[in-house]
């Protein structure tokens, strides 16, 4: 019957919000999940505040003359899974997650991660960063295009990056009068500084053949 039907609903409805503790807390205490348009932002405890660590970047932008800076994910090898020392888009962001690629502007900072990585980035990125859904290198590069007047310059570590990494952004640049600029000091290691983790000391092991095939 409809009637106790709701009367369930109902009940389950005080029982779920009792458990939440409403109604005394704001139910922006019940998501663990950022918000930024509410005023002030909406921030759960597992987010980072890196004010200071953007603050410090683009002073360091300023002096190597860019008006972006890329930041991967990966490491000098390339790798997805990587030490401490080199998590430098998780230290400027928040964001932990293995894959994703931000970019810092003088005024803006965006992070572009695939799906699996949504939700952990809106519980970890504090409100200085903007979520981008969109993947290929073409939508940054197009992005950047937008966000980065002609004539000035964006700049990455060229360690972190494959041949055809570098040309793809080369490619959505082309004749736009922005210049891709090496710059073989990274950026965010020099403003990390001394907190920067030690280089791993574990010991190094071959991996037998009946894996490796
Ligand atoms: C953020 O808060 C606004 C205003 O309360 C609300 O309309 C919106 O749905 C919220 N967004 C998220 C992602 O929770
Ligand atoms: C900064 O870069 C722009 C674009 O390449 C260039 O025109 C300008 O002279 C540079 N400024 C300095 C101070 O190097």
């Amino acid at each position: 019957m409809p009637s106790s039907r709701w009367t369930t609903w109902a009940w389950m409805l005080l029982l779920s919000g009792c458990a939440m503790g409403w109604p005394k807390q704001s139910s922006s205490a019940t998501s663990d999940i950022r918000n930024c348009t509410t005023s002030p932002p909406f921030l759960p405890p597992t987010v980072t505040d890196t004010s200071a660590q953007l603050n410090a970047l683009r002073q360091r932008m300023q002096f190597y003359n860019i008006s972006a800076y890329i930041v991967p994910a990966t490491d000098a090898h390339m790798s997805e899974y990587i030490a401490e020392r080199d998590a430098r888009l998780a230290w400027i962001s928040g964001f932990t997650g293995s894959a994703g690629t931000g970019v810092v502007t003088t005024k803006k900072a965006a992070l572009w991660t695939d799906s699996r990585y949504w939700t952990q980035a809106e519980r970890q990125m504090d409100c200085n960063w903007e979520l981008q859904k969109i993947v290929w290198t073409d939508s940054i590069g197009e992005w950047l295009l937008q966000e980065i007047p002609a004539g000035e310059n964006i700049g990455l570590d060229p360690f972190l990056f494959s041949i055809d990494l570098w040309n793809s952004y080369a490619h959505v640049l082309q004749g736009s009068s922005r210049t891709l600029v090496p710059i073989e000091d990274n950026l965010v290691d020099l403003v990390w500084g001394t907190q920067r983790p030690p280089s791993p000391t574990s010991k190094i092991y071959l991996l037998p053949e009946t894996f490796t095939g």
